[in-house]
């Protein structure tokens, strides 16, 4: 097989092959087709699309790149969650919990963000100890034992999906729905779990901009989901303004750890309630919405969601006293500067985009792969979309560890706030849900 003729049937909008499509894969992985094709093929991909067929033959080509992870000796239904990347998105630490609580089994393999902020990891990480670097053995044991475990994606689950995204983070071609939906249900598959909810972003803080490509890639990942005999259900979300009140990693545990405790705010604790009732009416863990509702409403009020969070940390080696002393034992920069209201209104918008660059220069992300993050740095967001708001109020907190970089976020974070003298409600949070 020719790879300029793979490329050229691409650039001129036909379809691959089964074979084709493995043929790159393959050649891609083991080093024998080098970046410059590759990066040829994901333009033209990028450019033309693929149809239902190609996006399927992809995903499949990248999970048989590397091991999938074998759940069978598990009982009960094993399941996963993953967002396509927002700010401020802590819902992965609130939602395993509460649903490791109803009795679903999490195995949850998660990546480190290339996005604004940290990944989950990094966000696991800000926890003294925590480790999320475990072998498949002791996942597997874990998620067995305890009915949830977080781990960082090994070198040898879906080595496609890590060199083809280090390339598309380079070549502009991240934001392609058949790239996409591959990246995400490849290493879905191969994490092993029988059920997955997604959480699809739609905004200025998401790869997908409009509800209508939000709703394009859903189809897309449920499409490759049941070709592959997984469970899959899709949730499209609000992503205009940032989800919760903070955007950086030890903040966000924070958030997740409040939210546990019963003190989420209002659009973190809508998404995690959506997503866990969608999975579990998905699952058959529940019958009705009511019954799904009641069951991980039950999970959170008795504690059991908690306990659950502390059992996590506890067998990943952290330090579970950061759930009675946040302030204490989680990382907080040295330096903390307010941005205040100066005309009285109605916030109409935060762009969820500024904020997430915002936090990304006080050093809560990183803008290459391997770079450090500063896990103690980020924003605290003070007032959402629809709040009414006066001279003198706190808008959001910036913290950094150099206090100069405070200086040049402010502007930034000030446009992110729009306020206007007209009251404004605020948007809805939960656009879609495709099963
Ligand atoms: N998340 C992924 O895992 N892959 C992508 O390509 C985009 C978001």
């Amino acid at each position: 097989m020719q790879v300029d003729y793979i490329l050229a049937k691409k650039r001129d909008g036909l379809a691959l092959s089964k074979d084709e499509i493995e043929f790159l894969i393959k050649g891609f992985v083991s080093g024998e087709i080098p970046d410059y094709q590759m990066s040829a093929f994901l333009m033209a991909t990028y450019i033309k699309g693929m149809n239902e067929t190609e996006t399927f033959e992809l995903t499949k080509s990248m999970v048989e790149s590397g091991k999938v992870i074998d759940l069978s000796s598990i009982d009960g239904v094993k399941v996963d969650k993953h967002s396509t990347g927002g700010v401020g998105d802590k819902t992965s630490l609130v939602l395993g919990p509460m649903l490791a609580a109803v009795g679903l089994k999490v195995a949850k393999m998660s990546g480190r963000g290339l996005g604004y902020t940290g990944g989950t990891l990094d966000k696991l990480e800000s926890i003294p100890g925590f480790n999320v670097n475990l072998t498949r053995d002791q996942f597997v044991n874990q998620v067995d034992e305890i009915g949830i475990a977080i781990m960082g994606q090994t070198k040898e689950i879906d080595p496609a999906d890590r060199k083809i995204y280090a390339l598309r983070d380079v070549t502009a071609t991240i934001s392609s729905i058949p790239l996409i939906a591959s990246s995400v249900m490849s290493k879905k598959v191969a994490g092993g779990a029988d059920a997955i909810v997604l959480d699809v972003k739609a905004g200025s803080g998401a790869f997908m901009k409009t509800v209508d490509e939000a709703r394009a890639l859903a189809e897309a990942l449920v499409s490759i989901g049941k070709r592959l005999g997984k469970q899959v259900v899709v949730v499209i979300s609000n992503m205009d303004q940032p989800l919760g009140r903070t955007v950086g990693n030890a903040f966000e545990v924070e958030e997740a750890i409040d939210a546990l405790a019963g003190y989420g705010s209002a659009d973190l604790m809508e998404l995690c309630y959506t997503l866990g009732s969608e999975l579990m009416l998905k699952t058959g863990a529940a019958q009705t919405t009511e019954e799904a509702m009641s069951k991980l409403t039950d999970a959170l009020e008795s504690g059991k969601a908690l306990d659950k969070f502390r059992q996590l940390i506890e067998w990943q080696g952290g330090d579970t006293g950061v759930i009675d002393n946040t302030r204490t034992l989680l990382p907080h920069a040295r330096f903390v500067e307010d941005i205040e209201v100066v005309a009285e209104g109605y916030i109409h918008r935060i762009s969820a985009e500024e904020i997430g660059v915002g936090a990304r220069y006080l050093g809560a992300g990183r803008k290459r792969i391997g770079e450090a993050i500063d896990p103690g740095a980020g924003i605290f967001i003070a007032k959402k979309v629809g709040d009414y708001v006066r001279p003198g109020d706190t808008l959001a907190e910036m913290w950094s560890n150099d206090a100069h970089l405070l200086a040049v976020v402010r502007a930034l974070v000030e446009e992110a706030f729009q306020i206007y003298d007209i009251p404004h409600e605020p948007p809805p949070l939960i656009y879609d849900v495709i099963k």
